[in-house]
């Protein structure tokens, strides 16, 4: 027992958890995800797994995103990203919902399938379905020779390294710049222009810097999780791209602490949720300095009003901000898409901490699976 014990401390690699070991680890995650797919002189990325032609791409019409939990967040993110570097309609489907409702799918359709595990039932039959259908189908895997990676047979490998923790931390991360690079592509191929796709090119590479910097405030985050490990429910909101941080961060904070924690809109406050504020209620607000800032800011005064305890993620040294905050993470500025990054490792480790002081079994949380292959 004693040489098991060992072995298990040596793979956390000084550790307390895995999942504190993943969130550290993406920095050189990133770094493998991001490493030769960008070209930096044609404003591009080199993604050859794709398996498609300038030409191929040139006919795609709509992008649809594949996935579960979250993987699913990822696509939610990707969504923005196709839409806006890309200029190409895209919508996220939760593959379960896909996969039943008959969905319409045509030959110019891009069906991308994000799975970490690759297993995924309900993923893997989407899978299925979409290549009935005829449409170029895709795999956004972490493990290779998974079977979504095989039935695809196209897409791009994460290149993250093994996840063991079931909460996903550095897949997530990996997930989101491997679409921002899937984006630029497909944009290069249509209005984006070489020097927009220069200046993302550049920014995309530097994520792994700035998600240390982001790390580096571990200590500081783990001060501010005392403040709110004794709640039962907490409020994640954002808008636009950090919409869905603010679906990952609640999902986080559930799936490994047990507290209630759900994600909204920041607009949809007002329509329900701001019913059950009370004194003290804990809001984690998304509010790095991107387009809807002032409406987000907006929001967190009406809880603030309704005498809500406000945590909020900012850009670094955005002291107007600041100001609406109780608690704050700084995390560096940079382009708005890319800022989901930071923001949701901001987020992990928040919610990492919080499990912790609730002394919770973090890497193993009751009732989950790191891989569900059933449906
Ligand atoms: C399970 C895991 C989640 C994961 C989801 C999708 O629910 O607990 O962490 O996001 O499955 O997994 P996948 O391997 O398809 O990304």
């Amino acid at each position: 027992a004693e040489l098991g014990f060992d072995a298990e401390a040596a793979e956390k690699g000084g550790f307390e958890h895995f999942m504190l070991k993943e969130i550290h680890e993406q920095p050189d995650s990133l770094r493998n995800a991001i490493r030769g797919r960008l070209d930096f002189n044609l404003g591009s990325s080199v993604l050859s797994g794709m398996g498609t032609s300038a030409r191929d791409l040139a006919e795609i019409q709509r992008v649809v995103l594949l996935g579960c939990g979250t993987s699913l967040h990822a696509g939610l993110v990707g969504e923005y990203a196709f839409e806006d570097l890309a200029d190409i309609h895209a919508e996220v489907q939760q593959a379960a919902e896909f996969r039943y409702r008959n969905p319409l799918i045509s030959r110019s359709d891009l069906v991308v399938a994000i799975s970490q595990s690759g297993e995924t039932a309900d993923t893997l039959a989407a899978v299925r379905e979409a290549n009935q259908k005829g449409a170029f189908v895709m795999g956004l895997c972490n493990v290779v020779g998974s079977t979504i990676a095989r039935e695809t047979g196209r897409g791009v490998y994460l290149h993250a390294g093994p996840e063991i923790s079931v909460a996903s931390t550095k897949a997530f991360t990996c997930q989101v710049a491997v679409l921002l690079m899937m984006a630029l592509k497909l944009g290069r191929g249509r209005r984006f222009s070489r020097d927009e796709g220069m200046r993302l090119a550049q920014e995309i590479d530097a994520i792994p810097q700035l998600v240390e910097r982001t790390i580096e405030q571990n200590d500081r985050i783990a001060a501010l999780a005392e403040r709110y490990a004794a709640s039962e429910h907490a409020f994640f909101i954002g808008r636009g791209y950090l919409f869905p941080v603010a679906l990952e961060g609640a999902l986080k904070l559930k799936e490994i602490s047990y507290i209630h924690a759900e994600g909204y809109h920041a607009a949809e406050l007002k329509h329900g949720p701001i019913a059950l504020l009370e004194e003290g209620t804990p809001i984690i607000a998304l509010a790095n300095d991107i387009p809807g800032k002032d409406k987000t800011l907006g929001n967190v005064e009406e809880c603030r009003a309704r005498g809500a305890r406000i945590l909020g993620v900012v850009t670094e040294g955005d002291k107007e901000a600041a100001e609406f905050m109780d608690d704050v993470i700084e995390v560096p500025a940079c382009h708005p898409l890319v800022s989901t990054i930071p923001s949701a490792v901001a987020l992990q480790l928040f919610a990492y901490h919080v499990a912790r002081i609730r002394a919770c079994e973090i890497d193993q949380p009751r009732n989950l699976a790191k891989s569900v292959t059933v449906e």
